[in-house]
């Protein structure tokens, strides 16, 4: 018997504060090699301009496996679909048996959102009033809903390509999160959202920098999500400069792939000794997080199969105990 479970069955028994703590887990299991999970097989499919991601895990101290099905279809848009139509399957690791089929854009986001999240958790200052989000795509709600989870602040400014989708997004988020009662203001550009944040999340696929760092002020700490490709870029390189510290979800991940690091690399602007390593350290306790209220901290992640994993994982065991979802023999 197999579960099957829509976004609205993961609302009800899973919540961001929750999210933030299965990432957690899932950083400290990959710390520990204890997550196998091999680069993920990315099969093209140039006939429709997509591609085909596969992306597994396994975690023996869990006894469960994951396979994350991920596919890019730009041109979906054009017709009512999902860009990146994506299902999670949930493996019992004991009996090989596919026990769920899980909504796999929303665990996506969520699970990315608790990314930043975990990061804010682990390295932000304790008292931080103002958030900063740049970009309103598919990711950007839960980016939004995950710096408010992790640190109580008066306000949250919102940036994008377009001021008036800007403007729809400020809203309706201002209805959905509306319990944790911030203010979400739209603003025209990236300089105004990150005018004195103490938190900052950039959240685009953007091929140019999306903020200027050298306005990013003392104290605060910088999440950037999007780029995952050689040529992607968000990140102001300055923004490493200025770091006293600078994690990663996985280093290995992100030097194989994302250009807000590979770029900098590469023209000099940093070298691997600026780097401090996986937040998954952090979260052992074996590498020190901030240590002072004026350190800038950057957290940079391209995403990992193992936050599917366990995110899936506390999902599925919650969603059984009361009894969400739709059973399919
Ligand atoms: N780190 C991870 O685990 C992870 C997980 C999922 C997605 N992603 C990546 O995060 C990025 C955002 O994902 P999404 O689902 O929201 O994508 P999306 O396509 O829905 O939205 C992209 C957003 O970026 C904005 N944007 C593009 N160029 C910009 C610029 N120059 N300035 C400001 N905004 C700009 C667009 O306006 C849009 O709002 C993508 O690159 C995606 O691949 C990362």
């Amino acid at each position: 018997m197999m579960l099957l479970l829509s976004k609205e069955d993961i609302r009800k028994v899973f919540t961001m504060k929750d999210a933030i703590e299965a990432d957690k887990r899932a950083f400290r299991l990959l710390a520990e090699g204890k997550c196998n999970a091999p680069l993920r097989t990315n099969i093209q499919a140039p006939k429709h301009d997509g591609c085909f991601l596969f992306m597994p895990a396994y975690a023996e101290e869990m006894d469960t496996a994951s396979l994350k099905v991920v596919n890019v279809f730009p041109h979906n848009v054009d017709n009512g679909l999902p860009a990146l139509p994506a299902q999670v399957m949930l493996i019992n690791g004991k009996t090989g048996v596919v026990e769920a089929l899980m909504d796999g854009i929303y665990i996506t986001q969520i699970r990315t959102g608790a990314a930043s999240g975990a990061a804010f958790d682990l390295l932000a200052k304790k008292k931080c009033k103002i958030g900063a989000l740049i970009g309103t795509g598919g990711q950007a709600a839960a980016q939004l809903e995950a710096m408010m989870a992790a640190r109580s602040l008066d306000e949250v400014r919102v940036s994008g390509l377009h001021y008036e989708r800007t403007q729809a997004f400020a809203e309706r988020m201002q209805e959905e999160l509306k319990d944790y009662g911030v203010r979400i203001v739209p603003v025209a550009t990236s300089d105004e959202a990150i005018e004195d944040a103490d938190l900052i999340i950039t959240s685009t696929s953007s091929v140019t920098p999306v903020f200027d760092g050298t306005k990013v002020k003392k104290g605060a700490t910088v999440s950037c999500i999007g780029s995952y490709q050689h040529h992607m870029q968000e990140m102001d390189p300055v923004i490493l400069t200025r770091a006293s510290k600078i994690y990663f979800d996985s280093e290995d991940a992100v030097l194989s792939e994302a250009g807000d690091i590979l770029i900098p690399l590469e023209d000099g602007t940093v070298t691997r000794e600026d780097f401090t390593g996986d937040i998954g350290n952090v979260v052992k306790g074996e590498l020190a997080g901030r240590e002072n209220d004026d350190e800038i901290i950057v957290f940079k992640s391209v995403g990992v199969a193992a936050q599917d994993l366990v995110t899936a994982k506390v999902i599925y065991d919650r969603a059984v105990a009361a009894g969400a979802g739709m059973e399919w023999n």
